[in-house]
C-alpha cells in the first residue's frame, strides 16, 4: 500500500503530481514522499492513543530529512533518536528535546553529553558500563540523567532474523534477572534518575501476538519494581509495527493500541511509542528509469539508474517492494530482475517482475519512506539522489542531488 495512485491520463502520481513531472524537474533516481501520508498516519497513530497518555516518539533512523523530522515536530511528536547525529538532525528541526528520549547500545561519552545538555526526556540505557558511564559523566557535568532500562523479555517478533531485537540471544536490552540488579543499582547511584522502563522487540512486526506477550512480561517486571520502592513514570514499548510491503496484513493502530490497551487495564502509566516504519514507510517511494534491458538465456534484467546503494533492503532482508511502472505500457510483460549498476551481485530491487518495458521507462519502488535514504550511502561513488515532499500540488525538494564533486570535497592527498 503507498500514497501513490494512476491519474486520468493513466500515469503515476503521488497526491497532485505526476512522477513524470518529477523525473523531469529533478531527475532520477528521486526519493519521493508525500506530505499528507506523513501527516494521515501520524494522526491515526494519535487518534489510536485517545484516552490515555501517550507520547509518540518518531524513531528518526526511520527517515531523517530534516523538512520530514520538521513536519513531526510540528505535528507535536516526540523523536527517539540512536546517535548524536539524530540528537543534531531534530535539535535542527526544531525537534523538543524535552520529547526525546535516547536508544542504543553504544552511547559515547560526547553523545550522553550533548543529550544531557539538550536536556531530553529519557535515556534507554542497555548495560550496565552503560549506567555506570552515564552516571559519571552527568555527575561531572552537574546534571542528573533521566532514564529508563531497555529489558529484554526474550520475546519472538517473528521477523527477519536481522531485525529481531526482543531475542536473549540478540545484543540489545538487560534480562529480567540482571534488569533487576541493575534498577537497584540505578536507586542508588548519583546522577542518574529512575524515569521508566523501556522494550524493543524488532521491526515490521506483522502480528499483535509479540507486542502483547512483551507488554505483559514488562508489567510483572514493574510490579516488582513498583513494590521495591522503584517507581516508573512511563513505560516505553518502543516501535515495530509493521506495514503491508506486499501482501502482509499488519494490526492497524487502532487494534495495535486497543489489545495493549487491554492488557494495561485500569493502569494509567504514561506510554511511549517509537514508531518508525509505520509513520513514513508507505509515504515514501524510489522512482528510477529504466537504462538499458539485458535479455539473456536464463534471465531477463531490467538495469535501472537506482542501486542497493540507494536502497539497500532488498539486497540486506530480502525485502520485497513493489515496482510498478509510471506509465504502463499494454504489450505483453516478462519476468525482469530489476538490479543497479553497482558491482555486487546482490545489487537486485527486485527479482522476477512481470512487467512491460522499454529502455527509459520510468518504475517506482514502492513503500520505501522508511530506511531508504537512511540505509543509503555512496558505494561505488554514487552520488545520492534527490528528496522532494509532494504537498498537494506543490512540490518541494527537500535535498538536492549530491553532486560528484562533493562526493571527495573533503578527501586529502599525501603530501
Ligand atoms: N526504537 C528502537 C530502539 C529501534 O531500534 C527501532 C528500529 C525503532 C524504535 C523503530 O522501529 P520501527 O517502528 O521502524 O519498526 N533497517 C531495517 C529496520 C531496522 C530497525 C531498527 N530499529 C529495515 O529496513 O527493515
Amino acid at each position: 500500500m503507498s500514497h501513490a495512485s494512476y491519474g486520468e491520463n493513466g500515469t503515476l502520481g503521488i497526491e497532485a503530481v505526476s512522477l513524470e513531472a518529477i523525473a523531469q524537474r529533478y531527475g532520477t533516481p528521486c526519493w519521493v514522499y508525500s506530505r499528507a501520508a506523513i501527516e494521515a498516519a501520524y494522526r491515526a497513530f494519535e487518534q489510536a492513543c485517545a484516552g490515555r497518555e501517550t507520547l509518540i516518539c518518531y524513531a528518526v533512523k526511520a527517515n531523517s530529512n530534516l523538512a520530514i523530522l520538521n513536519l513531526f515536530a510540528r505535528l507535536g511528536s516526540g523523536f527517539d533518536i540512536v546517535s548524536g547525529g539524530e540528537l543534531a538532525r531534530v535539535l535542527a528541526a526544531g525537534g523538543a528535546a524535552q520529547k526525546t528520549v535516547f536508544s542504543g547500545v553504544g552511547k559515547t561519552e560526547e553523545e550522553m553529553r550533548a543529550a544531557l545538555a539538550a536536556g531530553i526526556l529519557c535515556f534507554n540505557v542497555e548495560s550496565e558500563p552503560e549506567l555506570e558511564r552515564l552516571s559519571r559523566v552527568a555527575r561531572q557535568d552537574g546534571l542528573s540523567a533521566p532514564m529508563s532500562l531497555r529489558v529484554n523479555p526474550d520475546v519472538d517478533a517473528s521477523t527477519h532474523p536481522y531485525i529481531a531485537t526482543g531475542l536473549a540471544e540478540n545484543k540489545f536490552g538487560i534480562g529480567y534477572v540482571e534488569a533487576l540488579a541493575l534498577y537497584r543499582r540505578a536507586k542508588q547511584l548519583p546522577g542518574v534518575c529512575v524515569v521508566g522502563i523501556d522494550v524493543h522487540i524488532g521491526s515490521q512486526i506483522t502480528e499483535i501476538g509479540p507486542f502483547v506477550a512483551a507488554l505483559e512480561k514488562v508489567l510483572e517486571f514493574a510490579d516488582t519494581l513498583e513494590a521495591e520502592g522503584i517507581h516508573l513514570e512511563h513505560l516505553d514499548l518502543g516501535g515495530g509495527l509493521g506495514i503491508r510491503y506486499r501482501d502482509e496484513e499488519p494490526p492497524g493502530f487502532a487494534e495495535y493500541l486497543a489489545r495493549l490497551s487491554s492488557v494495561l487495564g485500569e493502569r494509567r502509566i504514561r506510554l511511549l511509542f517509537e514508531p518508525g516504519r509505520s509513520l513514513v514507510g508507505n509515504a515514501g517511494l524510489l522512482l528510477t528509469r529504466v537504462e538499458y534491458l539485458k535479455r539473456g538465456p536464463l534471465k531477463n534484467f531490467a538495469v535501472v539508474d537506482a542501486a542497493m546503494n540507494d536502497l539497500l533492503r532488498p539486497a540486506l532482508y530480502q525485502a520485497w517492494h513493489d515496482i510498478v511502472p509510471v506509465r504502463p505500457r499494454a504489450a505483453e510483460p516478462l519476468d525482469w530482475d530489476v538490479v543497479g549498476p553497482v558491482c555486487e551481485s546482490a545489487d537486485f530491487l527486485g527479482l522476477e517482475r512481470s512487467l512491460a518495458l522499454e529502455p527509459g521507462d520510468l518504475l517506482a519502488l514502492l513503500s520505501a519512506g522508511a530506511y531508504g535514504m537512511s540505509m543509503s550511502s555512496n558505494y561505488n561513488s554514487r552520488p545520492r539522489p534527490a528528496e522532494v515532499v509532494v504537498d498537494g500540488p506543490a512540490l518541494h525538494l527537500v535535498r538536492p542531488r549530491e553532486s560528484i564533486g562533493s562526493l571527495f570535497a573533503s578527501e586529502r592527498l599525501l603530501p
